[in-house]
This record gives structure tokens, C-alpha cells and sequence, in this order.
């Protein structure tokens, strides 16, 4: 199934301001653009806004001013149901399910109706190779709450790329893995990138590692987004 979007923007906002309460806003975006194919990090000290930017474009939490665009709709609308994929900071994995089941929630999203009962078989096929794009084939059958917190993590994003979405939202997706699996997840994740031109936003505490995985790095302070600039400042940061 391919219900690829027009135009190369796969993320714009304008003039958006992000939080809870109006007197109390947690940050001001005059312009922030985000391409197809594009991978960019957001870093920034804890409690400063970063979740509440990737919920306000996931849709989760209005923005209290502003235009967003999410895949040349404006967001909140839902025309290209499944084609925005979230690892929320807490994953939302039903704990009692198995792996093969979480995963197939993100799939089906994507493949089958909202009625449909049973799950087609395209989307128990991208759950299956999702499960072991993440190195989890032996735990296909496992309850998650069997699970450690990185193996958790790596369902959470097996969820999202068997969604096939073209814009991943990941919150913290590489918390609790070890190097190698680290650096498996994050090769999985930039191959789709790369082969389905899907944008992805990742929120990276770590800069070092953020600069390894994005095209682009900026950090969220003083209610801002401002690009990073290495301490030499030879980076290359296009806004
Ligand atoms: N649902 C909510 N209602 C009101 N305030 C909230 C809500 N969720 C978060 N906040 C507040 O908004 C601020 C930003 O929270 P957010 O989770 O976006 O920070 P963060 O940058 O992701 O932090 P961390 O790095 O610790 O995950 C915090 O002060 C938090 O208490
Ligand atoms: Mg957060």
C-alpha cells in the first residue's frame, strides 16, 4: 500500500506557541519546517517543553497559537489516518498482550479499517518483520510486562515502523538500550527514514548521540528553539 503525501513538507509550524496555559506558555516556534526524509533532534533540559512539542504535533495537545501542518493537513485533522507515528516518553504498551500484539495495533492502524475484526494479512506481515527488525523474534509471543524496559522500547518502535507511518514522533526511544542494540534500533530507523522518505522528529537527551542519528540538532531553552552549535562551532546547522 503506498499513500505517499505531495509537496516536501513533511512538518511546518507558524507562529506556534506550545503549552498548557496561555499566561504560562513553555515556548514560542516562529517557523520551524521539517522535510520528507528528514531526521531532526530536539535536545534541551528536562521540564523545558520538549514532550509537549511532540504531542502538539501529534495532535495530542493544542497548540495555543498558531498553524501547524502535518503531511500538508492541518493538524488536528486526520485525512491520512496511521501516516503519523508517536513512541510516546511512556510507551502506552498493553502490558498484558504480547509483543505480536502491541505491534499489530500499529499496523493495523495503517492497514486495516477501524471496524475491521480480524487483521489482514499485510499487516500481521509488517508486524512480524517490524518484531524482528528490533531483534525481538523470541519474544514474539512474550506478555510485555515480561519484558525489560529497553526490550519495551523496542516494541514501542516495532509498533511504530510497522505502521509504515511518513512522520515518526519518537520520545526518547533510545533510553535503556545497550550500545549494540542502540545502534541496531537506530539503524533500523534511519534505513526507513532513508527508503520511505519519512521525516522523523526524535526528542535525544544525549547531543552526541543525537548528532550521530539527525540531519539536524536543536535545542529547546528559554522558551525557544534555537540550532545547536558545537562548542568549536564547526557544525554545519541549517534551520
Ligand atoms: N498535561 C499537562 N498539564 C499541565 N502541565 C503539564 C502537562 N504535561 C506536562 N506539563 C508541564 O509542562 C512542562 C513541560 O513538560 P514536558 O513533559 O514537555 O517536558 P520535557 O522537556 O519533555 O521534560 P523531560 O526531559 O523531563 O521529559 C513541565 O513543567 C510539566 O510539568
Ligand atoms: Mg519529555
Amino acid at each position: 500500500m503506498s499513500t505517499k503525501v505531495t509537496g516536501d513538507i513533511a512538518v511546518s509550524l507558524e507562529g506556534v506557541t506550545i503549552g498548557y496555559d496561555k499566561k504560562a506558555p513553555l515556548a514560542k516556534i516562529p517557523s520551524l519546517r521539517i522535510k520528507n526524509g528528514e531526521i531532526l533532534a530536539i535536545a534541551g533540559p528536562s521540564g523545558i517543553g520538549k514532550s509537549t512539542l511532540l504531542k502538539t504535533i501529534a495532535g495530542l495537545v493544542p497548540p495555543l497559537a498558531g498553524k501547524i501542518e502535518v503531511c500538508g493537513a492541518r493538524a488536528p485533522s486526520k485525512p491520512y489516518r496511521g501516516q503519523l507515528g508517536y513512541i510516546p516518553q511512556r510507551l502506552g504498551l498493553i502490558r498484558h498482550a504480547s509483543v505480536f500484539h502491541n505491534v499489530l495495533i500499529g499496523s493495523r492502524a495503517r492497514f486495516c479499517g477501524p471496524i475491521d475484526l480480524f487483521a489482514s494479512k499485510e499487516a500481521k506481515e509488517w508486524a512480524k518483520r517490524s518484531i524482528i527488525q528490533m531483534g525481538l523474534e523470541d519474544k514474539t509471543w512474550e506478555p510485555i510486562r515480561r519484558l525489560s524496559g529497553g526490550q519495551q522500547r523496542r516494541v514501542a518502535t516495532a509498533r511504530t515502523l510497522a505502521q509504515r507511518p511518513n512522520l515518526i514522533l519518537a520520545d526518547e526511544f533510545l533510553s535503556e538500550l545497550d550500545e549494540e542494540t542502540m545502534l541496531n534500533v537506530i539503524q533500523a530507523v534511519v534505513e526507513y527514514s532513508r527508503e520511505e522518505a519519512a521525516a522523523i522528529v526524535l526528542i535525544e537527551h544525549d547531543i552526541g548521540r543525537a548528532r550521530r542519528i539527525a540531519d539536524r540538532l536543536v535545542v529547546m531553552d528559554d522558551g525557544r528553539l534555537n540550532p545547536f552549535l558545537s562548542e568549536t562551532k564547526t557544525m554545519e546547522v541549517r534551520m
